[in-house]
């Protein structure tokens, strides 16, 4: 049964965060869905126990049904070596060819795969005819320039369709493409581009942003600059039509490159476990991890979570996925399942500001968006903009509705189904991570009750579980540390170039279990509600960030001498980042300079997203005897909540002047 208004024991939240969440376990709306939606969902209940009886099994029927092998595979699943799965093995695919010249060869060659809106209001739409024909192209420009299945590529782009083209040419050729978010700085750049030893990177002049031009190839020239690195082509798209250095023989305009290029190139499979990408991610120590994720059970379970979570109906929805390429998000869901399920997806360049606060929902209105899916953040950004906003628009496309990246609080929850879903369609809240490569707990749409504030269920063949810290089940209605139990299609293989690394992050915690990171709670009913990370990561308007980096990053400033970076509470973004400074016996407290210096010294070391809200000078931080910083008592003083207990310190004065220090 369906109820349209909250049940009695309904109870508000003012935060997504662990405190607040643990109030809710008691959430009693829930939402059916209607008849007519399950009627023609995609996919019904019977998947659940299908998956169940034989997971691998279940998985290698999809991975036959969503893709076109050039050879079948003779092994669903080879976990002969834990924690370093093989899946679909012996088979050959290709990713380029699945997302793109099959759909031309079955005779959907004029469907729109791409309606891209710039931000300054330009627009281009691709049929998967022309999307097939510029990935060959590009595919030959790249092997043109010295690229080979294997080599590395770097990717410094914007969301403009050259990124999604870039991606499906490296996958087309076997070429490992690491994207690079354009929001990262220079330095951030270098390091990722060392580490994966990138041969070509791929970049443009500039994008636009909240109405001004900015730029992107200067990055790549700064990163670039010193000697000793691996690249030997850039190639650059010309966006914003701003001006660029040049170096003559390193640097191809794509036009000369790709456009230029023969349209001819045939696809060859790919061993089912071939690299397909690395993307980077913040860990809990200073050094970003490659993400390795391979090829055949990538595309199966990004396709197939793509269609059964959001009921896709390829011939008939309009798909929206609002995530820049630069995160895991716009890899599954952007550049490959859409294309993999022969979609038809828009693709925006900017900001939801620009050029005016409903901007999004002209996008909704203009293309009849019927599937949204977006981060917390953004929702709780329109409803501090007002409703006043979005119902000016038509939205009446719309038919389901996700959200990724972080927890989901209940009221920008209901909002969302209110106000942008019509009071009806579906909201699926998806848990997943850059590790795991695609969904692994959310509601379908045509099945599940949905509840408020909570991801549910694990999807069908998933083994998710919240366990004690001894690793035992937990009952339900309580709480835990989140895991999987069993090897999954899209799971990360590695992390580029460290084994080791990857075993004691992700299956030392637990034996035999991969241990997320996360915090959760399995309540009356059995549905999972995701607490945010237990460990040093930061999640900041649902990108990862961690403490670690950004201490190093402060550290790194000549007037600092030791920093504590905290993940406070924030009402819109989740978290926000506040940073706690000593600064060294020299450096003068120039107050506002100096903080602003230091806030400018992260977005160069990381990356504008990484700049602290706020930066405290403060005369100490609190250790333990043992000399770890309890980031905790720092959160307290961050959150302005009284300090817990703080018996454990070495010096139990600290936390007084801490607060003496702030009240200056
Ligand atoms: O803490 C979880 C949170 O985001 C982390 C993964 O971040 P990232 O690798 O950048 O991928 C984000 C997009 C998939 C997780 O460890 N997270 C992601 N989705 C949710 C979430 N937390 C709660 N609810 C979600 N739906």
């Amino acid at each position: 049964m369906s109820h349209d208004t909250p049940g009695p024991t309904a109870t508000a939240a003012t935060s997504q965060q662990g405190d607040a969440l643990e109030n809710l376990l008691h959430e009693n709306r829930k939402f059916a869905p209607s008849a007519d939606f399950a009627a023609n969902a995609v996919v019904g209940a019977e998947v659940y126990a299908e998956a169940d009886a034989d997971r691998p099994a279940f998985w290698a029927k999809q991975a036959r049904e969503l893709l076109t092998w050039n050879k079948d595979f003779t092994q669903a699943l080879d976990w002969s070596n834990p924690p370093f799965a093989k899946w679909f093995v012996g088979g050959q695919v290709n990713a380029a060819y699945n997302a793109l010249d099959r759909h031309v060869e079955n005779g959907l060659g004029d469907r729109v795969a791409i309606y891209f809106e710039g931000e300054p209001g330009d627009s281009r739409a691709y049929t998967y005819a022309e999307l097939t024909e510029e990935v060959k192209k590009a595919a030959n420009a790249f092997e043109s320039l010295g690229v080979a299945k294997g080599d590395r590529v770097a990717v410094y782009l914007p969301m403009i369709p050259e990124a999604v083209i870039t991606l499906l040419a490296c996958a087309r050729i076997g070429a490992v493409h690491s994207v690079v978010f354009g929001g990262f700085s220079s330095d951030a750049l270098r390091s990722r581009i060392e580490d994966a030893q990138a041969k070509l990177v791929v970049t443009a002049d500039g994008t636009y942003r909240r109405g001004k031009p900015s730029a992107l190839k200067s990055a790549v020239d700064q990163a670039l600059a010193t000697d000793g690195h691996s690249v030997q082509n850039v190639v650059v798209v010309k966006r914003n039509g701003q001006d660029v250095d040049w170096h003559e023989g390193r640097d191809h305009w794509w036009a000369d490159t790709v456009e230029a290029a023969s349209a001819e190139h045939t696809a060859v499979g790919h061993d089912s476990e071939h690299p397909l990408f690395i993307l980077y991610t913040s860990g809990t120590t200073g050094k970003p991890k490659g993400i390795l994720h391979t090829t055949g059970g990538f595309l199966t379970q990004t396709a197939y979570t793509h269609k059964a979570v959001f009921d896709l109906h390829p011939e008939t929805d309009v798909y929206w996925c609002t995530a820049d390429v630069g995160w895991v998000t716009g890899h599954s869901y952007v550049a490959y399942a859409p294309l993999i399920n022969g979609a038809t997806q828009v693709m925006y360049e900017g900001t939801p500001d620009s050029p005016h606060q409903g901007r999004w929902w002209e996008i909704v209105q203009k293309y009849k968006v019927s599937i949204l899916y977006t981060a917390p953040t953004a929702i709780r950004t329109f409803m501090k903009w007002g409703r006043d906003i979005p119902d000016k628009y038509d939205l009446s496309s719309i038919r389901v509705l996700g959200s990724v990246g972080e927890p989901i609080n209940p009221e920008a929850w209901m909002w969302y189904r209110d106000v942008i879903g019509g009071n009806k369609a579906p909201i699926v809240d998806t848990w997943w991570q850059t590790e795991t490569g695609a969904q692994m707990i959310a509601p379908l749409p045509g099945v599940t009750e949905t509840k408020p504030g909570s991801a549910q269920v694990p999807l069908p063949g998933i083994a998710v579980d919240v366990v004690d810290e001894n690793g035992a089940s937990v009952p339900n209605g309580h709480g835990g540390f989140l895991v999987i139990r069993e090897p999954w299609p899209a799971m990360l293989r590695g992390i580029w170039g460290d084994p080791e690394r990857f075993k004691e992050t992700y299956w030392s915690r637990f034996e035999t279990m991969y241990f997320a990171g996360d915090g959760a709670k399995k309540d009356e009913d059995g549905d999972i509600w995701l607490l945010g990370r237990v460990d040093d990561v930061m999640n900041i308007s649902g990108h990862r960030l961690s403490t670690t980096e950004i201490e190093s990053a402060l550290v790194s400033h000549p007037a600092v001498a030791e920093a504590a970076v905290v993940g406070a509470a924030d009402e819109t973004t989740g978290q926000a980042v506040v940073a706690f400074v000593i600064l060294r016996g020299d450096a003068v407290d120039s107050g506002d300079e100096i903080v602003q210096d230091l806030r400018n010294h992260v977005g160069k070391e990381i990356g504008p997203i990484a700049k602290p809200k706020i930066v405290l000078v403060v005369p100490e931080l609190p250790k333990t005897r043992s000399g770890k910083i309890m980031r905790r008592l720092l959160k307290d003083v961050a959150e302005g909540r009284a300090v817990g207990d703080a018996t454990t310190l070495a010096d139990n004065t600290v936390m007084a002047q801490i607060a003496a220090s702030l009240k200056k």
